[in-house]
């Protein structure tokens, strides 16, 4: 990880639910070995087609599950000596051992909840793995309305997910960086563990002038979804995974309505490459920035300060 290894930040790894994969990385009988959180685990697709997560190490002696292991039936098979993991961290089967010790035969905490849902597969990160504190649910959009996923991309970050997030409430940089009209301060409503953000635009167009909106749910650290009305219709899920202290995996999934007229057909693509342009200069920045706790902020900068206060929820 280079120079920027160097640590320019020291805030905790927040809690929540993180996309660890996307669905079709992962097919029936599959196994995947992770590294996020500072926590290693292994992902596995059971014959059912349920994913399960468990913690790398097998409790035996110490073997990686996520390497030459073998999905039987719903269950993980370790490579060295063929003890048999269920998804919910009881040992099942010890091939020459005619009793499983009943400490062993327990659910445990080496299991990790799972979520799967709009393409992705999300797991229930915690420092104490205290169980999930809220639930992710389907967005109505995809899940009833049929929309679907079009535009799909990564990208590995120099930032904690509380500075990339905060980036919304940086309202001075948008002008300054993105050379975009500094958008309006947003509505912001907090319901428990859960951000709700609205903000009415008009929107220049070739055409003129168009009323837009945004609303903005985020359902944790983990993720959020970003809903464009008026110039066009469209969703798009951001998904920020701690890799470590200062480096997170940032996802962007698009979702679109199945039929949209050509025209907003356009005008959905080039908000996709603005938004990536804008994300790609805020990546520029990250890259070298460093996180002050007491940064000097003047009139206009946005509300930061109470970003920073509603994110201290996430953090153990
Ligand atoms: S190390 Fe896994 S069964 Fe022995
Ligand atoms: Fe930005």
């Amino acid at each position: 990880m280079s120079s920027n290894s160097r640590k320019r930040c020291d805030l905790p790894l927040p809690f929540g639910w993180f996309s660890v994969a996307r669905s079709g990385e992962l097919e029936v009988g599959q196994v995947l070995p992770r590294d996020f959180c500072e926590t290693e685990f292994v992902l596995w697709r059971g014959e059912d087609g349920l994913v399960r997560a468990l913690d790398a190490y097998c409790p035996h002696l110490g073997a990686h599950l996520g390497y030459d292991s073998q999905v039987v039936g719903n269950d993980l098979l370790c490579p060295f000596h063929h003890w048999q993991h269920a998804g919910d961290g009881r040992v099942t089967t010890i091939p020459y051992s005619p009793k499983v010790p009943p400490k062993l035969a327990r659910a445990c905490d080496r299991a990790w909840p799972v979520y799967e849902d709009m393409g992705m597969i999300f797991v229930w990160w915690h420092p104490h793995k205290a169980a999930p504190l809220w639930e992710l649910s389907p967005v109505a959009e995809i899940s009833e309305e049929g929309w679907t996923a079009t535009e799909y991309r990564d990208w590995v970050v120099d930032i904690p997910v509380q500075e990339l997030t905060e980036n919304g409430a940086d309202i001075a940089h948008f002008a300054a960086l993105h050379g975009t009209k500094s958008p309006p301060v947003p509505e912001l409503k907090i319901d428990g563990y859960t951000r709700y953000s609205s903000v009415s635009t008009r929107m220049p167009t070739p055409r003129g002038d168009i009323d837009g909106k945004i609303t903005v749910r985020a359902p944790g650290p983990g993720v959020s979804f970003t809903r464009f009305h008026g110039i066009t219709e469209m969703l798009l899920m951001q998904m920020h995974t701690p890799i470590d202290r200062s480096h997170t995996l940032l996802r962007h999934q698009y979702f679109v309505p199945s039929v949209l007229d050509d025209r907003k057909i356009n005008v959905t693509k080039a908000l996709i490459r603005e938004t990536w342009r804008q994300l790609e200069q805020d990546i520029r920045i990250w890259k070298h920035k460093k996180y002050l706790a007491d940064p000097i902020l003047v009139k206009g900068d946005g509300p930061i300060l109470a970003y920073r206060e509603f994110f201290q929820r996430y953090y153990a």
